[in-house]
């Protein structure tokens, strides 16, 4: 009963906020193909990248993209003076699809990024291989980020640096739900059930993801929890940073519409300050690492 109540108040306010909209109408349109996603994670690379300043150089360094997707923004990080980029993924499809893009451009060094398909909480490489390693929007995805961050600090170097960057679970669009569910903080106000039969019955009705590549394509039968998401929260990621051996050169936590807040940016930076609120009031969170040198 309360479950049906909470659905009909989903399709109700979904129907206030109309889709596709915003950037979501762009990724919307970029996951009907592989090329076009790879497109569009190369085009997002520069802001993702650009969080990570002023620390970031990547020239001359060997670089290791941890969840690299389609592989678009490990191309970028190349294209950005990288020595050499392997991307890592738990997805031999996207792997394959990364391999057949990087394959499809004239590489402007030389080379081009390697592939390796693995879990990243279990790496196939020894201790010390890479200068940097850069993980961005897959934190959220890991089944088990506190393994991948102890992969991250030893298969670096000593003094190696470590970019991640991912939405926190309570922050607006963190269910990960937008294809079918167009309003922010969902997770917030729904139960998981009700979210769920709710995007099931869009799907069902309106095809959103069975007439999309196998790629972008998320199966919600039988689903009794949100997919693809384990749910880390701010205060999740600052417990794994505290029991890992990784120092902190800087954690930022984006406040939600930064951007376009105006006169109201203080208040929503106030907000990531103030424990609870800043969970629903962080976009993302960054953070800068670096794995203390051996003389440290
Ligand atoms: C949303 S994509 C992010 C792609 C890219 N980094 C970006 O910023 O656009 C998350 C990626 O993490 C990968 N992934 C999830 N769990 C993983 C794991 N345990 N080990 C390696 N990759 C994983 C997924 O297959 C997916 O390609």
């Amino acid at each position: 009963m309360r479950v049906k109540l909470e659905e009909k108040l989903i399709f109700f306010l979904n129907k206030l906020f109309r889709r596709p909209y915003g950037s979501f109408g762009e990724l919307v349109a970029a996951k009907t193909g592989a090329g076009s996603y790879f497109q569009w994670e190369f085009a997002q690379a520069e802001r993702s990248y650009s969080a990570f300043q002023p620390y970031i150089n990547l020239k001359g360094k060997d670089v290791l993209d941890v969840g690299c997707g389609l592989g678009g923004k490990t191309l970028f990080h190349l294209q950005k003076g990288a020595k050499s980029v392997t991307g890592l993924d738990i997805s031999q499809t996207n792997a394959q699809i990364a391999q057949s893009c990087f394959a499809g451009r004239e590489p402007e060094s030389g080379q081009r990024p390697g592939l390796v398909v693995a879990d990243a909480a279990a790496m196939p490489f020894a201790d010390g291989s890479f200068d940097l390693a850069i993980s961005t929007y897959t934190f959220e995805h890991l089944a088990d980020p506190a393994g991948v961050l102890g992969e991250i600090h030893r298969v670096i170097k000593p003094g190696g640096e470590v970019f991640i960057s991912f939405p926190p679970y309570f922050s607006p669009w963190g269910a990960h739900l937008t294809d079918w569910i167009y309003f922010p903080w969902c997770q917030v106000l729904f139960s998981e059930k009700a979210l769920l039969n709710a995007a099931r019955a869009i799907e069902e009705t309106q095809h959103i993801h069975a007439s999309l590549p196998d790629f972008a394509r998320v199966d919600l039968t039988g689903a009794v929890e949100l997919p693809h998401v384990n749910k880390l929260t701010v205060r999740d990621f600052e417990r794994l940073l505290k029991a890992s051996s990784l120092e902190v050169l800087s954690k930022i936590h984006r406040p939600v519409g930064v951007e376009k807040a105006g006169m109201l940016r203080p208040f929503l930076s106030l907000a990531t300050k103030i424990p609870v609120l800043r969970e629903a009031f962080t976009s993302g969170v960054v953070l800068i690492g670096r794995k203390p040198a051996q003389n440290d």
